[in-house]
């Protein structure tokens, strides 16, 4: 079980990390704007794919452990900001799927993944800390 949360975990902010420290500068190097879209199109539909899954097993493996293992998480504040974080960085990305790249609006896609990489990140730090 914390396997598949920490794999799953690793591939949504992984993801996030290469889309805007790897992708974004690269593109540059593409002469036309349709090619950049094109590639973006490409990467997105895959990535996004990924981190539709990575939502469910989270949410999956999550409750388990907290039920199965960490039932001392109840009365935790800090693990509930994490919940609400997970909540928060779910509905961006929903945003970012149905009215951005559903609709082509690929510019203000690298801001949103950019908080949500935050928001990833201080999630990590959390439980790292109450662990
Ligand atoms: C982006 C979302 C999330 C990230 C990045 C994340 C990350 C992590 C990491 C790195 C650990 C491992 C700590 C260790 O080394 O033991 C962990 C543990 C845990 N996570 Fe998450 N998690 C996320 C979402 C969730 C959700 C949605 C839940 C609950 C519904 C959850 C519940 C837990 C619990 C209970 C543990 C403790 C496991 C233990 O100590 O045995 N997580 N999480």
């Amino acid at each position: 079980m914390l396997f598949l949360h920490l794999f799953f975990s690793t591939l949504w902010i992984g993801g996030m990390i290469y889309s805007l420290l790897f992708l974004k500068p690269s593109l540059r190097e593409l002469p036309q704007e349709e090619q950049r879209r094109k590639l973006l199109r490409s990467v997105f539909s895959r990535f996004f794919s990924a981190v539709f899954v990575s939502i469910f097993v989270l949410f999956l493996t999550g409750m388990s452990l907290w039920h199965g293992y960490r039932k001392d998480f109840n009365a935790n504040t800090l693990f509930h900001l994490k919940l609400f974080l997970f909540a928060l960085m779910t509905f961006i990305f929903l945003y970012i799927y149905f009215f951005l790249y559903r609709r082509g609006r690929y510019s203000h896609i690298p801001n949103l993944i950019g908080i949500n990489l935050l928001l990833g990140v201080l999630i990590m730090l959390i439980i790292t800390y109450i662990r």
